[in-house]
């Protein structure tokens, strides 16, 4: 069976030939494997930066799409269930769900991570908010934060303001009808984001100065504001918080993923997680590679800036 490991943290995995797979125990399934996207917690883990990777050789992938051969059927095949950069895997099939005939398993694999950072914050994280709840997302234009847009209207959010360091691609969120209001994320961002007014909810993508400028120029007021950090994508993972801001704001902060809410709670949201990345169109920065190709494609500007999808057999 053909598959793709890192042979050493920080290393771009190595396709490679080895034994097929044992026989598949009562409560798995053997599956062959569609799409694996390189999220980036799957990044994450090949850099040996996340809990989960503890020692090198690895397979870096957490979750997809797989397929039984004998009926055809497809299944989303849950976070760490199974190696995935692999031609086949053998995954407990209570952590498998069933994806509709027709839906396409490259946007599945792509979105059901990113789907599943705001859907899970603005389920388990919060507490119920307004009608029409209006939410701020820092870091909109990645493929989570442009996630979190849809999830948030799928929560009956009314006003959607994004955060993002381009303004075109802000504009363009706009035109587009997804969010209806933009902050710039630069040196004018504590006046902007006073001059926004009260938002009920903020989901955090980015953290460090973006978080800590935004706590800061809050509105005080009667409506609280719910916080949720669910990632660092400008790499600083502290933040200086003044004890001020905690006084002076109706502010309640939280954190998102594995951890902060269990894994049965992940467990019960997860066909509705999936469902919505099925439903949702392929974004236009997916990229699918071959997983023969993965040492290539690996390290690239372009694995850096879009989303690799790496496919270990014909789709
Ligand atoms: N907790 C969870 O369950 C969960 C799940 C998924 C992801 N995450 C985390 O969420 C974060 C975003 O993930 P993603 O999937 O959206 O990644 P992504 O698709 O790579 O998007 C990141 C975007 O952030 C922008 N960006 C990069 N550096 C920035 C900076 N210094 N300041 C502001 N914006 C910056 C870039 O957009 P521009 O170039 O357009 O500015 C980039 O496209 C990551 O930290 C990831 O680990 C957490």
């Amino acid at each position: 069976m053909h598959y793709a490991q890192v042979q050493a943290f920080g290393q771009a995995p190595q396709y490679l030939e080895g034994p097929d797979l044992p026989a598949p125990t009562g409560n798995q399934i053997r599956l062959k494997v569609l799409a694996a996207a390189v999220h980036r917690l799957v990044q994450m883990r090949a850099n040996g930066q996340h809990f989960s990777a503890t020692s090198a050789p690895l397979d870096p992938s957490s979750d997809g799409v797989a397929v039984d051969e004998s009926t055809g059927q497809a299944y989303y095949v849950g976070t760490f269930a199974a190696p995935l950069f692999a031609e086949y895997a053998n995954v407990d099939k209570a952590r498998l769900v069933p994806i509709p005939e027709g839906k396409d398993p490259v946007t599945v694999a792509a979105l059901a991570n990113p789907v599943s950072s705001s859907w899970m914050a603005l389920k388990t994280r919060i507490e119920e908010p307004p009608k029409y709840f209006s939410v701020l997302i820092l870091g909109v234009t990645g493929t989570s934060g442009r996630t979190a847009v849809h999830v948030a209207r799928k929560f009956n959010a009314g006003t959607i303001i994004g955060a993002g360091r381009k303004e075109a691609a802000l504009q363009a969120l706009v035109k587009e009808g997804l969010i209806d209001k933009y902050l710039v994320l630069d040196d004018m961002l504590g006046a902007a984001t006073t001059a926004l007014g009260h938002v009920d909810v903020i989901l955090d993508y980015v953290y460090g100065k973006v978080a800590e400028t935004v706590l800061n120029n809050l509105q005080p007021g009667a409506t609280k504001t719910q916080y949720v950090n669910i990632g660092t994508i400008a790499q600083d993972e502290s933040i200086t918080l003044n004890a001020q801001t905690l006084r002076s704001k109706n502010l309640a902060m939280s954190g998102s993923a594995p951890g902060a809410y269990t894994l049965a709670a992940a467990g019960k949201e997860l066909p509705a997680i999936v469902d919505m990345a099925a439903s949702l169109p392929k974004p236009a920065d997916v990229v699918p590679y071959q997983l023969s190709e993965v040492a290539r494609v690996w390290d690239t500007d372009e694995a850096r800036k879009k989303r690799l999808v790496l496919l270990p057999g014909k789709l």
